[in-house]
């Protein structure tokens, strides 16, 4: 992400549910925080206990302090709520958030999303971001799909939403999970409309076309 981006500083909602792939939404808060963003960010109780599984998170599931995964000189422009305060900047319509993102989206929220329930402050973010007619990105990682899930899934399409599946590509020739992460983050950039530079942008292969994760590492 380009380091001016702080010129034009915005507010993001991010949202944390209990599917695999808590690493894209961790990647996601950091490098929105970095860009100058501010972050709003919410979990449920289910994406505690994936932090804890995925990422070997110190969560007391309890009083779980989410500030703590981040670096401390990106704290200031994060604001991390309860999944029960309804009362959260995200839950108000008239709360200039320019985009919300469920990342990962297990399959229980999406549901919920798609169906309209709005029973904690992460379904509410949503319910809001569709009402708004402002972007909801939601990020599933779940295989193999059931018909309820595709319907789930284009429901939401159909109601304005961006289904991004965690799906990295491999045309980049990712090396470290780092990148395989960064290819599905820089994705969801490419839908918040922000510039980065998390990936090579695919360009026409060369006679001899080299990867350009190659370029510049021992
Ligand atoms: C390590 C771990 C990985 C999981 N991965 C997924 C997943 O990829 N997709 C999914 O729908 N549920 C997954 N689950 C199950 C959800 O966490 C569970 O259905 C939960 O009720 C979802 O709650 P939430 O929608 O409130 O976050 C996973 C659970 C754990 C502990």
């Amino acid at each position: 992400m380009s380091t001016d981006a702080r010129d034009s500083a915005d507010r993001f909602a991010v949202c944390f549910s209990g599917g695999s792939g808590i690493a894209y939404g961790l990647r996601l808060v950091e490098v929105l925080l970095t860009a100058g963003h501010e972050v709003h960010l919410c979990a449920t109780g289910a994406a505690l206990r994936v932090l804890v599984h995925e990422a070997g998170a110190a969560i007391d599931l309890e009083r779980p302090d989410l500030a703590s995964l981040f670096a401390a000189d990106l704290r200031a422009r994060l604001r991390v709520h309860g999944l029960q305060s309804v009362e959260a900047t995200p839950a108000s319509g008239s709360a200039r958030i320019r985009a919300t993102v469920i990342v990962p989206c297990s399959m229980g929220t999406l549901a919920r999303v798609a169906h309209g329930f709005s029973s904690n402050l992460v379904e509410r973010a949503a319910d809001v971001a569709l009402k708004e007619g402002r972007p909801l990105l939601v990020v599933p990682r779940e295989t193999p799909l059931s018909v309820v899930h595709l319907e789930n899934m284009l429901a939401l399409a159909r109601l304005g939403a961006i289904v991004l599946p965690a799906m990295p590509g491999f045309y980049h020739r990712p090396r470290r999970v780092d990148d395989l992460v960064d290819f599905v983050v820089g994705k969801i950039l490419d839908r918040l409309g922000l510039d980065h530079a998390l990936v090579r942008r695919w360009q026409t292969p060369g006679p001899e076309p080299a990867s350009p994760w190659d370029e510049g590492e021992s």
